[in-house]
């Protein structure tokens, strides 16, 4: 599969560790279930780490395992200082940690601010109560009309109703970013603010390497609570959330919230690092990271970055989810992060979630179009974040709307099955269950995720004989071995984890191949990907040793060329003392 002949620059790149990291997404409720309720556990995710440790990968994002009434399976917080009872406890956290520092890992932790589910005790008093502190935690605002008995405003949640509710008791209504049953904090309150950053204080507390930050950029809405304007979009995008013919101007990217990420950097930075598990000092702040889920066009998410870089660490980039696989499409895609998000500013490489569809779908379940992807996504300039499955091509899983575990769906459950495939095709999922399926371990009876007997919580894909990570553990030729290969090369070569980053031009290669260079100090990385489904030759600037391709060895004839078959991804390392003939 693979020829290393090189050798990786031992000189270690000083960027800080997540500047370097490769993340991966657990979703801990699909990910593996040890107590045989049907649901995964921390335990589950502690029983697979020398698994991930194996695939190469350095930090854990872990969805949202805080108690909550699970309405949006996590989403929607009742205690963040309790652990959920399905997911375990904190003796199980304290171990996990322990068992990630052993091995070198990072824990991310999920945090939701924007709002808290509506069984929070906050939330319940302020319904009770009216004149408590607790109302004003909130966005509570009368009703217009002669009865009040119309919403304060025009304002949308971003999945397209109303956001308003009404409290049936006070007539009041309520303002939801998301569903009805997550009521938004009020974040001009300094007592919210003083509370959440005591919450964030409790998650480095306990051991969170870095926070991704939940619907970061609705945090603040603005206090005029005057009606957003007209638009003709229909839908909205993760590059542009104006949409069900609202512009969000009042509610969405407000530059209070922009401002916020300066103040929850410099909060972060000021909280020393718990002890180490293994009783190791703590080491001074600034090593944690902040991770933003925000939508809108990369030149405005740079700006939760600060000014240059004292707001949040990174921005999540979904446009890599809408890119059409192309060369060229993606050729302008790294172009524009590289002129907007410039060195020390690093942008992000996402091709899923737990609330997209898996990309691989997108390329016709095709492994070898997949491994072109994920090579730029682990090899481009940037942190990648993999979503669990990823790395064996599991694919989404057509269920039934009606019985959807997904509250969103069960919103759109007007909208017909063949209608959401196509959606789904596009980028859009309606139900959010057919991407979180349990993931896929072994052949085993549930494919591995829970007990024999047990009846997990979403139904496993069937897919799941042909597709486990046991049977692709064993394939040389697999999407895990591929992953696993990436992750090794990116760990060794700085080049690839730190280095800068230069595209060739379009005239020096073949169409349909799109061809970088990364570079760190002396060390030279050149990545080539062949997008097309024909042979294509590429003129080197030097002579080669071959680092990876993912058809084998790389077809590398003499004089300085390399033959690239249809959708291959090679790396290749230039020959010291080898001198180039031109500057691609
Ligand atoms: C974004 C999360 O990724 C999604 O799963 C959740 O439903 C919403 N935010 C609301 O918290």
């Amino acid at each position: 599969m693979t020829t290393a002949a090189a050798t990786p620059n031992p000189s270690a790149c000083a960027l800080p560790w997540w500047k370097q990291t490769t993340v991966y997404q657990v979703y801990p409720r699909s990910f593996c279930d040890t107590n045989g309720d049907g649901i995964g556990d921390l335990r589950g995710v502690l029983s697979k780490l020398d698994v991930l440790a194996e695939l190469g990968v350095e930090t854990l994002w872990l969805t949202p395992f805080f108690d909550s009434p699970g309405r949006d399976l996590g989403y929607d917080v009742r205690d963040y200082r309790k652990i959920g009872a399905e997911s375990g406890t904190f003796a199980d956290l304290v171990e996990l940690r322990q068992e990630l520092s052993r091995r070198g890992m990072r824990l991310v932790f999920d945090l939701v601010l924007n709002h808290t589910s509506d069984q929070h005790p906050w939330f319940q008093q302020a319904l009770l109560c009216p004149k408590s502190p607790e109302r004003d935690y909130y966005l509570f605002r009368k009703g217009k009309g002669p009865r009040g008995d119309k919403p304060p405003n025009n304002w949308r949640s971003m999945i397209g109703p109303s956001g308003w509710q009404r409290d049936p008791t006070s007539g009041d209504y309520y303002f939801t970013s998301f569903l009805p049953f997550q009521p938004d904090l009020n974040h001009r309150n300094p007592a919210v603010t003083r509370n959440m950053l005591s919450i964030v204080r409790f998650f480095l507390e306990q051991g969170a390497d870095g926070l991704r930050l939940d619907i970061f950029n609705a945090l603040l809405k603005d206090p005029s609570f005057a009606d957003n304007p007209f638009s003709f979009r229909p839908l909205p995008s993760e590059e542009n959330p104006d949409g069900f013919f609202q512009q969000n101007l009042y509610t969405i990217n407000h530059k209070d919230s922009i401002e916020f990420a300066r103040t929850l950097r410099a909060f972060v930075d000021s909280v020393p690092e718990p002890e180490q598990p293994d009783g190791t000092l703590p080491r001074p702040g600034k090593e944690r990271f902040l991770v933003g889920e925000v939508f809108g066009p990369p030149k405005l998410l740079r700006s939760y970055l600060g000014m240059p870089d004292d707001g949040l660490n990174l921005v999540f980039l979904f446009k890599t989810l809408r890119t059409p696989f192309s060369a060229e499409a993606f050729f302008d895609l790294i172009e524009e992060y590289e002129r907007e998000f410039p060195a020390p500013l690093l942008p992000t490489w996402v091709l899923g979630n737990h609330d997209k569809p898996r990309y691989i779908e997108r390329l016709g379940n095709d492994a070898r179009r997949a491994k072109v992807l994920s090579t730029l996504q682990l090899c481009a300039r940037g942190v990648p974040f993999v979503y669990q499955g990823e790395e064996i091509g599991m694919t989404n899983l057509d269920l039934p709307a009606d019985s959807a575990l997904d509250p969103l769906s069960n919103m759109y459950g007007f909208v017909p099955t063949e209608l959401r495939r196509l959606l789904r095709k596009k980028g859009i999922l309606l139900n959010r269950d057919e991407c979180r399926t349990p993931m896929q371990w072994s052949m085993d009876e549930n494919a591995g995720f829970a007990p024999p007997g047990t009846r997990p919580f979403l139904p496993v894909h069937p897919g799941f004989p042909f597709c486990n990570v046991e049977a692709q553990r064993k394939d040389p030729t697999s999407l895990f071995q591929h992953y696993k290969r990436l992750f090794a090369l990116r760990r060794a070569f700085a080049a690839l984890h730190g280095g800068s980053l230069a595209l060739w031009h379009k005239t020096s290669v073949p169409k349909g191949v799109l061809a970088f260079t990364r570079q760190h100090e002396a060390q030279t990385v050149f990545v080539l990907l062949h997008f097309a489904d024909d042979e294509a030759e590429v003129r080197l600037p030097f002579a080669c040793e071959p680092l990876y391709s993912t058809h084998g060895s790389p077809l590398l004839p003499p004089s300085r060329r390399l033959r690239l078959r249809p959708f291959e991804a090679v790396l290749l390392t230039p020959i010291p003392g080898s001198l180039g003939t031109f500057a691609p």
